[in-house]
């Protein structure tokens, strides 16, 4: 498929999705938030990928927020549109996709771009990345998820600050927040996250998805994480993933999975 504003490589079981917009530092205007939509879906599909890493094209930004250009004559309505469509479209859509995603923080992860790489499962940050939820100096709030998954992943009171502030944070203090989990340079940040891409990759393609799908349900208020964990666990015994994990480990092997 032909894209204008992301790139989409696929390098054996592992697919690098590259917003590519670096003269608007990446900004997510509504043609990009289709695009990941569609190439995301697309990837979910491809049986051949089984991690997803999610990054920004040149050397200063991962992302620097929604496309403020795109925004700012908007009335409530179409201000209330545009948050339920991109949550929709893409920062649910990655958070409950049924592969994993990595976000490469490579630069400025800004408003939008906080918000997407929170979506993503963990992330993985280069020196020079910057992250913060900039949106009340602009007169709006987070819209993407951001006033939701911040507390989440770095507690109510930091990310009130953060949230209240508008401020940036370094990686150092991103790393004591938990909001990334390894800081790398800028040159090493993808073959990093790859390493990781490739451990998770050996693994169970069908138990991390109903991993994904049981952690997920513990940040949900209508569905009872305990049970979704129950129900996810069952259903992994159904599957060929099952049989040849544990009949490998019987045999002194290693598995090989289908991802079924
Ligand atoms: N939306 C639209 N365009 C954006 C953008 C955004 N969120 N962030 C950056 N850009 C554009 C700039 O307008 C500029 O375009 P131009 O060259 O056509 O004028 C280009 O990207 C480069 O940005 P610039 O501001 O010149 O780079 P800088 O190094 O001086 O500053 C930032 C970098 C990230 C500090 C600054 O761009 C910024 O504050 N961006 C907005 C961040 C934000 O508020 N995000 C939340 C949006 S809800």
């Amino acid at each position: 498929m032909e894209y204008n504003n992301i790139l989409v490589s696929i390098e054996d079981d592992l697919a690098i999705v590259t917003i590519n917009r670096p003269k608007k530092l990446n900004a997510l205007n509504t043609a990009t938030i289709k695009e990941l939509h569609l190439a995301f879906k697309a990837l979910q599909k491809n049986n051949k990928v089984r991690v997803i890493i999610l990054t920004g094209s040149g050397e200063k930004a991962f992302v620097a927020g929604a496309d403020i250009s795109e925004f700012a004559h908007f009335d409530t309505k179409q201000g209330g549109q545009l948050a339920a469509q991109g949550q929709e479209l893409l920062f649910d859509f990655v958070e409950n996709l049924h592969k994993p995603v990595i976000a490469a923080i490579n630069g400025f992860a800004l408003g939008g771009g906080l918000e997407l790489a929170m979506s993503c499962h963990f992330r993985i940050a280069s020196h020079n990345a910057r992250m913060g939820l900039p949106e009340v100096s602009l007169g709006v709030i987070p819209g993407y998820g951001g006033t939701q998954r911040l507390p989440q992943l770095v507690g109510k009171g930091r990310a009130m600050e953060m949230i209240m502030t508008g401020g940036m944070i370094d990686v150092e203090r991103a790393i004591e927040f938990g909001l990334v989990n390894h800081i790398t340079s800028s040159e090493e940040l993808l073959d990093f996250c790859k390493n990781i891409a490739k451990k998770i990759a050996k693994n169970s393609p069908a138990a991390i998805s109903q991993a994904i799908k049981a952690v997920n349900a513990g940040f949900k208020n209508d569905v009872h994480g305990f049970e979704v964990e129950i129900n996810a666990f069952g259903q992994c015994f159904g599957t060929d993933d099952f049989k040849e994990g544990t009949t490998a480990f019987l045999e002194k092997r290693k598995a090989s999975f289908q991802g079924s």
